[in-house]
């Protein structure tokens, strides 16, 4: 496998102009059972595809002699507020694609006044995350086996400051990335789940030869709908969760009293076969209301993207690899420099579609064919 040795950038050269770019470079400086790793899908990588092709399905209108001159992107999510509806995705191990890792990301953050979640499995502890980024913060918790563990994270996660939780529940078993095994990506020992070292790992399950892997293994310690309202009791944060995908699901969680949804298929990393967020934003953001939060990510690479899953009813997007990308290829700088270009397409967009601010993005914006009208 390909070794990249190629040092960070300390400089923006003129020719990287969008997300893609950051993308193609990014191969140069990351090693490639890693970048495997990060880029690849679960499965037949089905839903991967769809994240990026349905946004090219979904077209926009230009409006006419409207007046943008006070144009602004700032929001508020969970009487939060934001300069710009583009959060950084909770995204772990990020020590992949550069030494000092999320610390580099934090930072970025800091600069661009931009929301991170920081992932329960980052290679720095959310103390030091929290530390260097002192704007809004919210904290991805994927319950642990143990109540104990969990209830310690979300203790620690308030003590930093943290002002949300991102709580992940389309996981609960590792879709095999056929892709990063091929490559025998293997993590490196340095490269570790900081926040969890400190506690005691839960005790290996022996399974029989006729017990299931995944039934008796895996599904065995998957929380439940009762791990969700324990939680619920157990914190005065709001809890957003994320992986909802089925208006069902999304009713019953905000009838449990949870503020907001990520609609979002991890990726294309976790159930492979499942749509993108384009397809089921409108289904979930119809079953809830306009009164819950509603996040969306995957395949979100421009702001042209961000605005049109703003139109299809989101509140805010997420974007994932983008960030590793631009980590990998520029540090701090280079997630910056992302974010920066987000901002900038959706300004466009928001300006030629004739949306000053972001309350009056909506379908109204979308080019729909004249059988659909
Ligand atoms: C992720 N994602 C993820 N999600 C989460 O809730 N906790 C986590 O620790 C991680 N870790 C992670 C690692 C890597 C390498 C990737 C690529 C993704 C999913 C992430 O939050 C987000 O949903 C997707 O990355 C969004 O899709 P894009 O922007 O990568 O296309």
């Amino acid at each position: 496998p390909k070794c990249a040795s190629k040092p960070k950038l300390t400089s923006i050269p003129s020719d990287i102009t969008c997300v893609a770019d950051y993308e193609a470079l990014a191969k140069d400086y990351i090693d490639t059972p890693v970048y495997e790793y990060i880029a690849g899908g679960s499965g037949n990588e089905q839903s991967l595809r769809a994240n990026i092709e349905a946004f090219q399905s979904v077209q926009l209108v230009n409006r006419l002699l409207v007046d943008c001159s006070a144009g602004t992107t700032a929001t508020q999510l969970l009487g939060q507020s934001f300069r710009h509806p583009v959060l950084l995705a909770p995204v772990a191990y990020q020590k992949l694609v550069h030494p000092l890792g999320e610390l580099e990301t934090a930072r970025a953050a800091e600069a661009l006044d931009t929301c991170m979640v920081t992932s329960t499995l980052s290679s720095c502890t959310l103390e030091e995350i929290a530390q260097a980024h002192q704007g809004n913060r919210w904290f991805q918790l994927y319950f642990q086996v143990d109540r104990a563990h969990t209830l310690d994270l979300v203790r620690r996660a308030e003590a930093a400051g943290y002002s949300a939780l991102m709580v992940t529940l389309d996981a609960s078993i590792q879709a095999s990335n056929r892709r990063a095994k091929r490559a025998g990506f293997q993590f490196p020992t340095a490269v570790r789940p900081e926040n969890l070292q400190r506690y005691q790992p839960p005790q290996q399950v022996t399974l029989s030869t006729d017990q299931s892997v995944i039934f008796q293994g895996a599904m065995a310690e998957a929380p439940g709908w009762s791990d969700l309202e324990w939680l619920l009791a157990n914190t005065s944060l709001p809890v957003l969760v994320k992986g909802v995908l089925h208006p069902n699901d999304a009713k019953q969680l905000a009838a449990m009293g949870v503020s907001g949804v990520v609609v979002s298929n991890h990726g294309g990393r976790a159930l492979d076969g499942v749509p993108s967020a384009v397809h089921v934003l409108p289904q979930i953001r119809a079953a809830l209301g306009k009164d819950v939060t509603v996040l969306a990510d995957g395949g979100v690479r421009s702001g042209y993207d961000v605005f049109k899953l703003l139109a299809l009813g989101a509140d805010a997007v997420m974007v994932g690899r983008p960030l590793l990308y631009g980590l990998a290829v520029a540090g701090a700088l280079g997630v910056a420099h992302i974010l920066r270009m987000l901002r900038d397409e959706l300004e466009v967009c928001m300006a030629l579609t004739g949306c000053p601010t972001l309350q009056e993005i909506d379908r109204q914006c979308l080019w729909h064919s004249e059988q659909e009208t």
